[in-house]
């Protein structure tokens, strides 16, 4: 199951009007930028999570005991938090975490077991297993647990395991995986299931069906998705999820969202989906890509235009 980007266009293109072929060039050049910084995070993630483990055997800061005793207000209920905020935070950089509120967003996750620094209080650190290489494995059951002991009620499994520049997985492989290192944790939290992209037949929902078909048994309590396009283009992505959500009949999470074209064009475009999203009961919560300096933060980490829209 490994594509070209060449094949995957070619497919996509075939399956889907001139509008679609519009859609992909889009989510072509947005891809290429995230899939650098996504590549960087979670390398980074991973060699602080492997010294962090190996000199504390707890991937939490200094500050969890205070936060494990603190009450929390985005505890969940279900699949989604109880304080209501489906508004979540995607970070390489925990510093830049640091201006936002739990009044604000529930929850906050840097596609890694682990993170260095601290978020806010009350916001609840949801870890992932991002593929199942060795280099994630090894560590996931400590890390999980850990989580889970300092009141983390998800976790996530696999990030764009369809497309093959992130996790590339089968939907085989993918099943397998769950079974071995997700599947020991069902019932001791929500199990967040493979984020897969927005991508066509191969990836995106066919990917899923197949993953689905080969995981009869496995508990997956929400189901993940990313969407790419243009900012212009709100009518495809309020289909596209409200459709998921209907489709699927679970609790859906959109662990990532962003879109290409001009600054107003986008803010118009997040403070639109902000709504939407909020007021659609098929999902559970949501993270914009990204929480980063030029996007949702300034480099001294206070919010730019568009994070005050996000949160507002
Ligand atoms: C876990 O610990 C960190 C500090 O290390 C804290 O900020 C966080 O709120 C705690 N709770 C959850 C649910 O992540
Ligand atoms: C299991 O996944 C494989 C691809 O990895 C796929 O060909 C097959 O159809 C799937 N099985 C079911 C029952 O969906």
């Amino acid at each position: 199951m490994k594509y070209t980007s060449t094949l995957v266009s070619l497919a996509l293109l075939l399956a889907g009007s001139v509008v679609e072929a519009a859609h992909i060039s889009n989510l072509h050049t947005l891809k290429q930028a995230q899939v650098h910084k996504r590549r960087s995070g979670a390398s980074a993630t991973y060699s602080v999570s492997t010294a962090s483990a190996t000199a504390t055997g707890t991937p939490t800061s200094s500050a969890s005991s205070a936060a494990v005793s603190a009450t929390s207000s985005s505890s969940a209920s279900g699949a989604s938090f109880s304080s209501g905020i489906k508004r979540g935070l995607s970070f390489n950089d925990a510093s830049l975490t640091e201006q936002f509120s739990a009044e604000q967003v529930s929850f906050a996750y840097n596609w890694g077991q682990t993170y260095s620094g601290s978020i806010p209080e009350n916001v609840m650190y949801i870890p992932m297993l991002w593929s199942d290489s060795d280099s994630f494995t090894s560590t996931w059951s400590t890390n999980a647990q850990a989580a889970i002991d300092n009141g983390t009620e998800f976790l996530m499994g696999f990030n764009e395991p369809d497309l093959n520049t992130q996790a590339n997985m089968t939907p085989e492989q993918a099943a397998q995986a769950w079974t071995t290192y997700m599947e020991p944790f069902a019932g001791k939290a929500k199990l967040v299931g493979p984020a897969i992209t927005n991508g066509g037949a191969p990836m995106g929902e066919t990917w899923l069906n197949e993953f689905i078909g080969n995981c009869t048994s496995c508990t997956i309590d929400v189901y993940a998705i990313h969407i790419y396009d243009s900012a212009t283009n709100e009518a495809y992505y309020k289909s596209y999820i409200s459709d998921f959500a209907s489709t699927y009949g679970k609790t859906t999470w959109v662990t990532e969202f962003g879109a290409t074209g001009s600054d107003s064009d986008i803010q118009t475009f997040l403070g639109d989906m902000v709504s939407y999203l909020d007021g659609l009961d098929g999902v559970g919560a949501y993270a914009w890509f990204m929480d980063e300096v030029g996007n949702l933060v300034n480099s001294d980490g206070s919010l730019t235009t568009l994070a005050e829209t996000y949160v507002s």
